[in-house]
């Protein structure tokens, strides 16, 4: 006899209804446990855990726990490869960054982007403006000491910037390579910045490199089809970084961004969402950098933030106030400016009139003055 099977929709729509049924404090039992369809993910659960005791690091890597002393990784501690600046070739060497000491990182950030690497995965990170995306990879690359070279998309940009081009010299010409081409051939991380907004010729030529053991195909090279093809460094690596995870912008947040083909999101092997700091850990990072602040004025600045972001979610104000910005109004404030005149330079007169009545009243809200 066939077992009679629920269409999944049918469950998806059970599992929806419960839920919401639940969330209003709706009486009566539930016919199906939400959790039976749609599992919780529970942290110790998730296999991340290591057993240091079997795990031994290589010639190469250290325990994260030492890279990163202020971080308490317990059982999650897991080996990290360590470069010297010497293991790279000269024409990158350069671009391995500079640890900035005041940045604060998030143990989840760290732990999924350097597992991701250790497994030679691709990453994507995405998430809303100046949360620290592009900087949380500069800043394990500079950790762990692997040359950055980032690329900034836009929707109008060449592929000669990042594949290379025929330039003419000594009245011939030869082939200069564009960045994403250095980073294969001498193993740096490739941080493909805007990748959402990248037009689709360049998404598709990176589509090969983007598998496991890819390639990268130099269609524009003149030469034989051997000449166009590179073979990826053994320590090359690529993380994709934008607003979102190419499924379009369903916020209408972030102008520019498409819909990217399911066969490139489908190749990344992780994604991670980086959100704004909590509050506390916000004003921890702001004070990292200005250190003479009052810790209350950077309090009250990073709390205007978030009543800032909370209007920009629900549609009241048109721009956010992204911690970049906040960094900018600090660093307004420490060149001998108000505050309510660095929030004004910095944010304020961004907007249009009628959000800049909205941004002026959450002001007075925390601070009771006119900005
Ligand atoms: N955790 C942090 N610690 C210290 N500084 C931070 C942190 N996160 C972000 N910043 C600072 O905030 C600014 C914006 O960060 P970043 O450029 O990485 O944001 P982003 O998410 O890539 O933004 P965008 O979406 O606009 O590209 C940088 O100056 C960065 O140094
Ligand atoms: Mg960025």
């Amino acid at each position: 006899m066939s077992k009679e099977v629920t269409p999944i929709e049918d469950l998806v729509k059970t599992a929806i209804k419960e839920a919401i049924a639940k969330r209003l404090g709706a009486e009566g039992p539930l016919t199906t446990p939400v959790e039976a369809v749609m599992p919780e993910v529970v942290e110790d659960k998730v296999s991340t855990k290591i057993d240091k005791k079997k795990i031994e690091p290589g010639p190469n890597q250290k325990w994260a726990s030492k890279i990163f002393p202020k971080i308490i990784f317990g059982t999650r501690d897991f080996p990290v490869t360590v470069f010297a600046p010497e293991d790279w070739d000269e024409r990158i060497m350069e671009f391995i960054p500079e640890v900035d000491p005041t940045y604060v990182l998030n143990k989840e950030h760290v732990i999924h982007i350097l597992k991701s690497w250790e497994a030679k995965e691709k990453v994507l990170i995405y998430g809303p403006t100046g949360a620290g995306k592009s900087s949380i990879v500069e800043q394990l690359c500079a950790y762990v000491n692997r040359p950055f070279l980032r690329v900034n998309c836009s929707g109008d940009m060449d592929s000669s910037m990042i594949f290379g081009q025929q330039i003419a010299k000594d009245g011939g010409t030869h082939w200069i390579d564009g960045s994403v081409t250095e980073a294969v051939k001498y193993g740096a991380v490739f941080a493909w910045d805007e990748w959402d907004v990248t037009p689709p010729e360049i998404t598709m030529g990176l589509q090969w490199l983007l598998e496991k053991n890819g390639k990268l195909f130099l269609k524009e090279k003149p030469g034989t089809s051997k000449e166009k093809f590179i073979v990826p460094h053994k320590d090359f690596l690529l993380v994709g970084i934008g607003n979102t995870q190419g499924q379009g912008d369903d916020t209408g947040m972030h102008s520019g961004t498409n819909v990217q083909n399911t066969a490139t999101v489908d190749r990344f092997d992780t994604a991670i969402r980086i959100g704004y700091m909590e509050e506390a850990v916000e004003t921890k990072m702001i004070l990292g950098k200005f250190k003479d602040m009052d810790s209350d004025q950077v309090k009250g600045v990073v709390k205007f933030g978030n009543l800032i972001r909370q209007s920009y979610t629900t549609g009241q104000l048109g721009l956010t106030l992204s911690p970049r910005a906040i960094l900018s109004i600090c660093s307004k404030i420490a060149n001998g400016y108000t505050l309510a005149e660095a929030t004004d330079l910095v944010y304020i007169n961004k907007l249009v009139e009628s959000h800049q009545k909205v941004a002026k009243e959450l002001f007075r809200k925390i601070y009771g003055s006119k900005v």
